[in-house]
């Protein structure tokens, strides 16, 4: 079974019951906001989620759960729409309860994706994309080494604003100096 160890956390396949879990659990911070409300919530949703994912999941996606190391279930991170040709994916994160953020457990999470993703799956390029007013999602990028490429200006309704998508990337190289 799949299981890459970090210090306070560990990431593993996600069950059907950590999804409902997640589902559950997860919390809009307004101070933070991204592009997905998840409005709606429903065990429906969160059945609908796990199977999504087992039929992306080692094709295009490589999704897992964020563990604490007494097996409780946090986030997920997912590397995703995975191109073998270019050798390059996106990758996307998430910390289900406000109270379990800016804890330095993302960080960690993002640092063995990024190693799984470059070292395991031999990727050379790795993007991120996240809005002008997610600063937390933009220290957590550019403190693991992400570099920011462009602005996608007013790209994004929210909130009754318009926002700019910023996008950030990190190069095999720069992960293996860092
Ligand atoms: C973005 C997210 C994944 C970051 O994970 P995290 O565990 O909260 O972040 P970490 O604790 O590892 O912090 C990494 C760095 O970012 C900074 N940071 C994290 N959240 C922050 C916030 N809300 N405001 C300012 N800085 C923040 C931390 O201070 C830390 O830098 P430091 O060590 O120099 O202090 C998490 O906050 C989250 O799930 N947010 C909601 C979903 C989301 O925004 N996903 C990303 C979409 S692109």
């Amino acid at each position: 079974m799949l299981k890459l160890q970090g210090n306070d956390i560990y990431l593993a396949l996600l069950e059907r019951d950590h999804c409902k879990a997640l589902w559950n659990d997860f919390e809009y911070d307004f101070d933070n906001p991204t592009e997905e409300l998840n409005i709606g919530h429903s065990d429906e949703k969160a059945a609908g989620w796990f199977d999504e994912i087992q039929k992306l999941q080692g094709d295009v996606n490589v999704r897992l759960g964020i563990f604490l190391n007494n097996g409780s279930v946090i986030g997920d991170v997912a590397l995703q729409n995975i191109d073998r040709v270019n050798r390059k994916c996106s990758i996307g994160m998430g910390i289900a309860k406000l109270e379990n953020r800016s804890k330095g457990y993302g960080q960690q999470a993002l640092k063995l994706m990024l190693h799984y993703g470059f070292q395991y799956l031999g990727l050379e390029r790795i993007t991120a994309n996240t809005l002008d007013v997610n600063i937390g999602a933009q220290r957590s990028l550019e403190k693991c080494g992400f570099a920011l490429e462009g602005r996608e200006r007013k790209s994004v309704y929210l909130n009754a604003e318009m926002h700019d998508r910023l996008n950030y990337a990190i190069l095999k190289e720069e992960y293996l100096m860092s």
